[in-house]
């Protein structure tokens, strides 16, 4: 494939699309939403306006990290703070997908329905890909960003038009893409990270405290493993506690499981054999996390697993 060509023909056809008026887009730092903000940024200069929406999801130090980027390729990015919203309308889900119907209501109903507002904007960029909407249609997860497919109409919806640039790409070829537009490896190489975010890595329900735990243990991951070039890696929190010894006491407290993949593009994936040494340093450090006591290797290629858990 002519990426060169690829960007050419999409950047014109959002300047078609948007004419005169104006577009918005979220940028989550991952690198589908990324390269649409580059796409999008060289067809519509000024017209474009990019948000980052801090929804309590996020990896830690998240939303300073993708605006000084951006910022760096002359991109301005508005942080857009949406926690508490967030963390209201996924009080007391348990079920994956009610938790994934909930964050797509939020972000389209609520926050990007009212940054489209503000910014006069008729329409919002998508970095939907095809392996998004191939899951969804085929009734495997419901993916957040996937609307029209599944018969919604966002404009009737929601009140404004969503354009997907990226919806005949797989990760391998947004990363190509990534790569002709220029942007910095640490985005074009960047391990995949799901739209419903760290909500995706905790069965059961989404608190605050949970997200916490999840997010540091997240972190010890993505430093231990950043340089096994594995195509992702994470952490999970479970929802159930196991007895364990702490201090000479009996205490019951929370599993993570940590999990490393090989994979193209994502729709299969085997499993990474790691080495027992970084297992080992992974597991010490984890269950370190206040709250934490075990940590387990998943063992299960996709299928049958799917990557995330929720
Ligand atoms: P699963 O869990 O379906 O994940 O095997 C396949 C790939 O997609 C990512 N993923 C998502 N990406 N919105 C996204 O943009 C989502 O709702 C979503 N769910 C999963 C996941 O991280 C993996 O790379």
């Amino acid at each position: 494939m002519d990426y060169g060509r690829f960007i050419e023909e999409q950047a014109a056809n959002i300047r078609r699309e948007v004419g005169s008026g104006t577009a918005i887009n979220a940028v989550s730092g991952g690198v589908d939403s990324s390269v649409v903000t580059v796409l999008a940024h060289r067809a519509l200069g000024k017209q474009l306006k990019t948000i980052f929406v801090d929804n309590a999801l996020m990896r830690e130090g998240e939303p300073r990290r993708v605006v000084k980027t951006f910022a760096g390729m002359g991109i301005p990015v508005e942080i857009i703070d949406a926690r508490r919203q967030f963390l209201k309308a996924l009080k007391g889900l348990t079920d994956p997908e009610e938790k994934r119907r909930a964050i797509t209501n939020t972000f389209y109903k609520d926050v990007f329905a009212k940054a489209v507002r503000k910014a006069r904007a008729k329409f919002l960029l998508h970095g939907t890909i095809l392996t998004d909407i191939e899951e969804t249609v085929a009734g495997i997860k419901r993916q957040h960003n996937i609307l029209s497919q599944i018969g919604i109409d966002p404009e009737e919806a929601y009140g404004y038009k969503v354009l997907e640039p990226l919806q005949t790409l797989r990760k391998d070829g947004v990363r190509e893409v990534a790569g002709v537009l220029g942007l910095p490896e640490g985005i074009a190489r960047r391990i995949p990270f799901p739209g419903p975010a760290l909500a995706a890595r905790i069965v059961g329900e989404v608190t605050g405290k949970r997200l916490a735990t999840v997010r540091a243990a997240t972190a010890v991951v993505e430093e231990e493993l950043a340089d096994t070039g594995a195509f992702q890696y994470l952490a999970v929190l479970l929802n159930d506690l196991a007895t364990g010894i702490r201090g000479g006491k009996r205490e019951f407290a929370q599993i993570i499981v940590v999990r490393c993949i090989d994979s193209i593009d994502a729709r299969e994936a085997t499993v990474r054999e790691l080495p027992w040494e970084t297992l080992h340093r992974i597991t010490r450090r984890i269950t370190a996390i206040p709250g934490v006591n075990r940590c387990l290797y998943d063992l299960t290629p996709k299928p049958p697993a799917t990557v995330e858990y929720v």
